[in-house]
């Protein structure tokens, strides 16, 4: 049992190796007592706000059905909804809500912002996603690495991730992969890797847990034996629209292809996609790009997204089976 009563989740080495391990497992009880309609409710009457200063489809959906099935209830601020980083303080907003709820979710830019909210809440407060970190997105990618590893233990396994490495994604994965000591290829133009002081964070861990860490520009080289190759957009939320151009440019050659799943050299190789994903270009965002650029799709092509590799909906649906467990472990103990 994972007891991790009164904790907060900022990043993802808020956690050691066995905690970690602890919330995958839980995670995965959960998930299967939810489809054998045996899940019993541990959070009666609890209460959590959800912060989101910017928008969210799956992390939203995901703490709010979590507490649900659990029996508590949730309050969601929009990104419009309330005074945090305009008229008040996050350290005023986290003694205000560490008041009225047992937890706090926060989505922002600024990893500062959740920080100050865990240190003047009082209650366990989650990062729902900075521009620094996605740890709950990392839980539920390692929970589907678990189902789709074909029985192997994570330290076992490879994963490469193309694309923008410096971004909260790359960060994760190269921590999250360095802490549970697996074989991790960060695949991205140097300038978009993730910046020195993680990688040295990330190196010093490998060299505790003996996670394999490799960073290259090589795609050929980075997804070689891959068990797993993730990527994700190439501009994040809140990044200006006028980047497109300069990382179009920088990433084409780190689009997940057929190509690219094929030298793996894995027949049975798995792709990962945190989402949402420009694979066809179907959306308001992806029309202008396309009209721009001429492309069909950006970090992935559609083939690769609808392909029998492609595991991105359990990943997503494991969202709400981990963050659950991420509830339970903090609220009621495990
Ligand atoms: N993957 C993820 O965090 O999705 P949302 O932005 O929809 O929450
Ligand atoms: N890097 C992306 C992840 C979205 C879940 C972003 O920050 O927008």
């Amino acid at each position: 049992a994972t007891d991790l009563t009164g904790r907060h989740l900022l990043r993802e080495l808020d956690l050691t190796p066995d905690e970690f391990g602890g919330l995958l497992d839980l995670a995965a009880q959960l998930k299967a007592a939810r489809r054998e309609g045996t899940e019993e409710r541990r959070l009666t009457g609890r209460r959590i706000a959800l912060i989101f200063e910017k928008s969210s489809t799956r992390t939203r959906c995901a703490f709010e059905v979590a507490a649900f099935d659990q029996g508590a209830h949730t309050t969601y601020l929009d990104p419009s909804g309330s005074h945090i980083g305009y008229k008040e303080s996050p350290k005023d907003t986290g003694r205000v809500l560490g008041r009225m709820f047992d937890a706090i979710q926060y989505r922002g830019s600024a990893q500062r912002t959740v920080e100050e909210l865990a240190e003047h809440a009082g209650v366990p407060v989650y990062n729902g996603l900075t521009d620094d970190w996605h740890p709950t997105q990392m839980l539920a990618d390692t929970l589907t690495m678990v189902e789709h590893g074909g029985g192997r233990p994570l330290a076992e396994l490879a994963f490469a991730y193309l694309g923008d490495a410096r971004n909260n994604m790359g960060n994760s994965y190269l921590v999250t992969g360095a802490l549970l000591g697996m074989d991790v290829r960060i695949v991205a133009p140097r300038g978009l890797w993730p910046a020195e002081p993680v990688r040295a964070e990330a190196a010093a861990l490998a060299a505790r847990t003996g996670a394999r860490i490799t960073l290259t520009e090589d795609v050929e080289e980075g997804v070689r034996g891959a068990d797993f190759v993730a990527t994700d957009v190439w501009v994040s939320l809140g990044e200006p629209k006028e980047v497109w151009d300069e990382r179009i440019a920088l990433l084409r050659p780190y689009a997940v292809t057929t190509e690219v799943l094929r030298a793996t050299g894995n027949p049975s190789v798995r792709f990962l996609h945190c989402l949402p994903a420009f694979h066809d270009l179907g959306t308001e965002v992806g029309r202008e790009v396309h009209a721009r650029h001429g492309l069909d799709s950006l970090e992935v092509t559609d083939e690769v997204f609808e392909s029998a590799h492609s595991v991105v909906f359990d990943q997503a649906e494991n969202r709400m089976h981990s963050i659950k467990a991420l509830l339970v472990a903090t609220l009621a103990g495990a």
